[in-house]
């Protein structure tokens, strides 16, 4: 069996082949990604419903195709995650806008937002044959710097985006991370009825 499908999520009950298919991969392929299919990817995210639509997510793209762009990503995000992500062709920073444009007021529903609509872009690169893996250890102050990045917007997550690799080219504690299945809390544990804690009883 090979680590993809060792990786894929087992559900317990019918769910669409997009979900089935995702997972986070730390071993990417070196095959650049088709500039048509990173357009559709930041176009799904771009249909992202949001709160009063305000849509404060914002992306900061570099490809390997730029080697310098690429670099100075690279580089905002922690050392932990430069010793895999480098790997891909594609990396990009997820940044949202915590205030409304329309009267400044702090959107509390920002995060979630970006959160969303980069799930969004995750499902269109699963359905082009891609793999997405996302990280919180970036380095917020160096991508403002870096990017000129405005006070009233926070850099969040990096995403970086590939063809599936070949784990035999990770280190041993990343290649374990790769071909061991990643486990799930069963529904009873986070969908509740007539009390927090109480299963619902729709989950059986
Ligand atoms: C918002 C977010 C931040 C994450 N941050 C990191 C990270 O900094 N480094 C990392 O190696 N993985 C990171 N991950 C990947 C998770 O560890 C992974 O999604 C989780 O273990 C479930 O595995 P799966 O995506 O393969 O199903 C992040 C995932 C998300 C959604």
């Amino acid at each position: 069996m090979d680590h993809d499908a060792i990786k894929r999520p087992r559900p317990d009950r019918p769910i669409h082949d997009l979900h089935a298919r995702r997972w986070s991969p730390y071993a990417f392929d070196d095959r650049p990604v088709a500039e048509d299919d990173l357009r559709s990817l930041f176009e799904a995210a771009r249909w992202t419903a949001s709160s009063y639509n305000e849509q404060p997510w914002a992306y900061i793209v570099a490809t390997k195709a730029d080697p310098e762009a690429f670099a100075k990503m690279l580089a905002c995000l922690v050392e932990a995650n430069q010793a895999w992500a480098g790997a891909a062709p594609v990396l990009t920073i997820g940044c949202v806008r915590k205030t409304f444009r329309k009267d400044g007021k702090p959107n509390a529903a920002a995060e979630h937002d970006l959160g969303a609509a980069s799930f969004a872009l995750t499902l269109e690169a699963v359905s082009r044959g891609l793999y997405v893996h996302q990280m919180i250890g970036i380095l917020p102050d160096k991508v403002r710097e870096t990017f000129g990045v405005p006070d009233d917007v926070a850099p969040l997550t990096a995403l970086a985006i590939g063809h599936l690799g070949d784990p035999s080219t990770l280190p041993e504690n990343l290649r374990t991370r790769d071909v061991t299945p990643k486990p799930r809390r069963p529904l009873a544990e986070f969908v509740f009825g007539d009390a927090w804690g109480h299963a619902s009883p729709l989950i059986g």
